[in-house]
């Protein structure tokens, strides 16, 4: 979040004396009371400071740093036909690993702070109007020369794949010297999650800044190639307070085959240990999954779902995982908590389900799922 010189000092001073009025925060300061009166709508609107009397912002917040693109489906009314124009049903999603990630944590009630790069066009503009109204804050997210990445899957006219086009340039192109402002946010998030769609330099800096805030780190592999791409990248000084692979990029982390069996996935699990991987949380669809920590391997089933469709099934699971942690769960309460937001996703048709919030406070038959957790918005 960027705040202005003075409005880092007001908040010293609020931090060292929450009684303080404007008048004697004019005093301390040496300004007018006008000035500090500006001062604290901005801080209120950046989120610093919340209600009457300024109270300081005290819950934690999660920042996501990831891709952000639109998820653009074109369906072939009848069977396609390549090489030529074929009429089809468009349409066109919010997507991205990491934006879905941050807007599946601010439906399930959480403080997150999405960190991206979209094009300076139309549709950027678009894509984080979309992303804030979900309430995930964007103002990390950095406009790129190139543009807005987008994801094109041509199918045909029963749903199978025909041929998947994707732009990322903007993703790609991030750098840390345009991320940088970013650092005081990373440094003292309550957790931070990297989509390991974003340049490993780049994945680097971020395990940095939050190795030197002591802050936790969530590693959600992506892919196979993506996973290879990164796990040279883990090592004991930067920790990864947990990291979310399915099987096959368990074994690209790893570095060697794994069989989808608890002994073998356990062994590769320990090399991540030996790597500053303290939780691998292993994703193996409807059997559920495995948390292997040092010393500890727990057996987590999946929630029984009718699916109707599985994309966002892992952004889901790794979003409940992540707010589970904001909200103070250990990790197995809180990849508990995942297998249910990622069940109710794959049977709502969705990629990320607008009604997520609802549908997990239904389903634990509660009214409001930030009442009892101690985590609000
Ligand atoms: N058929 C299903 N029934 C219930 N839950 C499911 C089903 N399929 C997937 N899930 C849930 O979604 C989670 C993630 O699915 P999966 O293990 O396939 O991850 P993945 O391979 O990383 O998928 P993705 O490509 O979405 O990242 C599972 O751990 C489980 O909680
Ligand atoms: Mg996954």
């Amino acid at each position: 979040m960027s705040l202005s010189p003075r409005e880092r000092e007001i908040l010293a001073l609020l931090r060292a004396q929450p009684l303080l009025d404007a008048a004697g925060l004019a005093r301390s300061l040496g300004t007018s009371k006008g000035a500090v009166a500006v001062a604290l709508s901005s801080l209120s609107q950046k989120g610093e400071i919340v209600g009457r009397g300024y109270v300081l912002r005290g819950e934690p917040w999660a920042v996501v740093v990831g891709g952000a693109a639109w998820d653009i489906k074109a369906r072939s009314l009848a069977t396609a036909r390549l090489h030529t124009s074929n009429p089809a049903v468009v349409s066109r999603m919010p997507g991205g690993v990491g934006r879905n990630i941050a807007e599946g944590i601010a439906l399930l009630g959480g403080r997150v702070h999405l960190v991206a790069a979209v094009g300076g066009d139309s549709g950027g503009r678009d894509l984080l109007a979309r992303t804030a109204e979900a309430g995930v804050y964007v103002d990390q997210v950095v406009t790129s020369p190139h543009p807005t990445g987008s994801y094109l899957a041509a199918l045909d006219t029963d749903g199978e794949l025909v041929i998947g086009l994707s732009d990322f340039a903007a993703t790609d192109a991030m750098d840390v010297a345009s991320l940088a402002r970013a650092q005081e946010l990373l440094g003292r998030a309550g957790v931070v999650v990297v989509d390991s769609n974003i340049p490993v330099e780049v994945a680097g800096w971020v395990l940095s800044v939050a190795a030197t805030g002591g802050v936790p780190v969530v590693l959600e592999p992506v892919s196979v190639p993506k996973a290879a791409r990164i796990a040279p990248l883990l090592d004991a000084t930067r920790p990864v307070f947990a990291a979310t692979p399915n099987v096959d990029e368990l074994a690209a982390l790893a570095g060697r085959p794994v069989a989808d069996e608890r002994a073998d996935i356990v062994d590769a699990a320990a090399v991540l240990h030996g790597r500053g991987v303290t939780h691998v949380w292993v994703s193996r669809g409807a059997a559920g999954s495995l948390l292997v920590s040092p010393g500890q391997v727990v057996v987590l089933d999946a929630v029984a779902a009718e699916v109707s469709d599985v994309t966002g099934a892992g952004d889901a699971l790794t979003a409940g995982f992540v707010y589970g942690l904001l909200a103070g769960d250990d990790p197995v309460a809180a990849a508990r908590r995942g297998h249910l937001a990622a069940a109710l996703t794959v049977a709502s048709g969705h990629t990320v389900r607008p009604d997520l919030g609802v549908a997990v406070a239904a389903a634990l038959g509660r009214r409001n799922p930030t009442e009892t957790e101690g985590v609000t918005r």
